[in-house]
């Protein structure tokens, strides 16, 4: 585990203006490049959805991407949901030219379930939907799998010195 997942407060928000000001990070989302008083709306908004909205969304700062943080928050979150909330299927959607976020939910281990047409109006006009996938049977399948590879691939001799 490298990312450690907490819930966001008010006081995040220099953090998240930090992103929420830079174009290319909100290229593919609804909102941004933000003001101040933008991201200040958009955080008091996240802290008061917390407990009724099971929704998540992912977003660095340029200099943390691809490093993983996004994979490991991910794997967290499907733990969470199938462990602890005992959903039977999780669901996400990404802008199909966001390759790095397609990326992140295929390794995670899920589905690519086709191509929703015009959902979300952004900048740059009408965009489509790919939708992936998960479910709870699948996620047990593939941590089980997870850890047997991690016990195969375990060296049979303790590494020397
Ligand atoms: C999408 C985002 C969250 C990914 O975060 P991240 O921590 O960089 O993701 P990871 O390092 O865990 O994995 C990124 C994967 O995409 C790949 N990738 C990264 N940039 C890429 C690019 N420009 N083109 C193609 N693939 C790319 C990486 O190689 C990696 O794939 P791999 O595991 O098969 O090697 C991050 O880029 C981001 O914050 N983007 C802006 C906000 C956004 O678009 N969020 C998603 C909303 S749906």
């Amino acid at each position: 585990m490298i990312v450690q997942l907490r819930p966001l407060t008010f006081a995040d928000v220099d953090a998240v203006h930090e992103w929420a000001q830079r174009a290319e990070v909100c290229r593919y989302q609804t909102c941004g490049p933000n003001t101040p008083d933008q991201t200040r709306s958009f955080v008091r908004a996240a802290v008061d959805a917390w407990s009724s909205r099971p929704q998540c969304r992912f977003v660095y700062a340029i200099d943390m991407w691809g490093r993983r943080f996004a994979t490991d928050a991910a794997r967290q979150l499907l733990d969470k949901a199938f462990t602890k909330h005992k959903l039977h299927r999780v669901f996400a959607t990404c802008d199909p030219r966001n390759t790095a976020s397609g990326r992140v939910l295929v390794r995670v281990g899920m589905t690519y379930e086709g191509r929703m047409r015009e959902t979300i109006l952004i900048r740059d006009g009408w965009r489509d939907s790919d939708l992936y996938a998960i479910l709870e049977w699948e996620y047990r399948q593939s941590t089980r799998g997870a850890l047997e590879g991690d016990l195969n691939n375990q060296p049979s001799v303790a590494p020397s010195g």
